[in-house]
């Protein structure tokens, strides 16, 4: 009972508030374009859910959403690629000037479980000084599950 209650206590502090990511939101946006011209993806531990819509035709391109299980060990390995989440606070945001000339935005939000999504927002294509890995991988998840 005593070495329970000891565990217990341990693992509560481990645990600080505001530390741990709970979701990922990435996608990309060209605002001159026709259709699905928005196309994100939403990820926590368990689910994926994408996104498509049109910020201009809705009634030809309704939004349209799709879920599909995802692994958390996956979603693990996103978290490792973040590292300190106080750091990932600090990058600066916009990169460059997204969509400025037709070329499109890509964005990363991170929502962790108690401080404010932290959103960077850079040019489609490019990538974050330090977090060059996480782009790439959440670029392929994008073009996995958006179809
Ligand atoms: C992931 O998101 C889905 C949909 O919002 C939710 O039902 C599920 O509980 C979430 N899973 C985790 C591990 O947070
Ligand atoms: C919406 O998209 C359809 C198909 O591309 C097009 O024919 C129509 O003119 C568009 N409507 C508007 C308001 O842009
Ligand atoms: C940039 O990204 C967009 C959307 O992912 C893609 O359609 C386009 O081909 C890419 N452009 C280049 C030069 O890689």
């Amino acid at each position: 009972m005593l070495t329970l209650l000891l565990i217990v206590s341990a693992l509560t502090i481990v645990t600080i508030q505001g530390q741990s990511i709970t979701s990922f939101e990435t996608g990309t946006g060209f605002s001159s374009c026709v259709g699905y011209c928005y196309k994100y993806v939403h990820i926590n531990a368990s689910m994926v859910i994408t996104g498509k819509s049109s910020k201009t035709n809705h009634t030809d391109y309704p939004e349209i959403h799709e879920a599909y299980p995802f692994e958390s060990s996956q979603f693990n390995q996103l978290v490792e690629l973040v590292g300190s989440i106080e750091k990932w606070k600090t990058v600066n945001t916009p990169i460059g000037c997204p969509d400025c000339y037709n070329q499109g935005a890509e964005w990363i939000y991170i929502d962790t479980d108690g401080q404010p999504i932290h959103g960077v927002q850079f040019e489609a294509n490019s990538t974050i000084v330090g977090y060059e890995t996480l782009v790439e991988n959440l670029r392929a998840l994008r073009h996995t599950f958006i179809h």
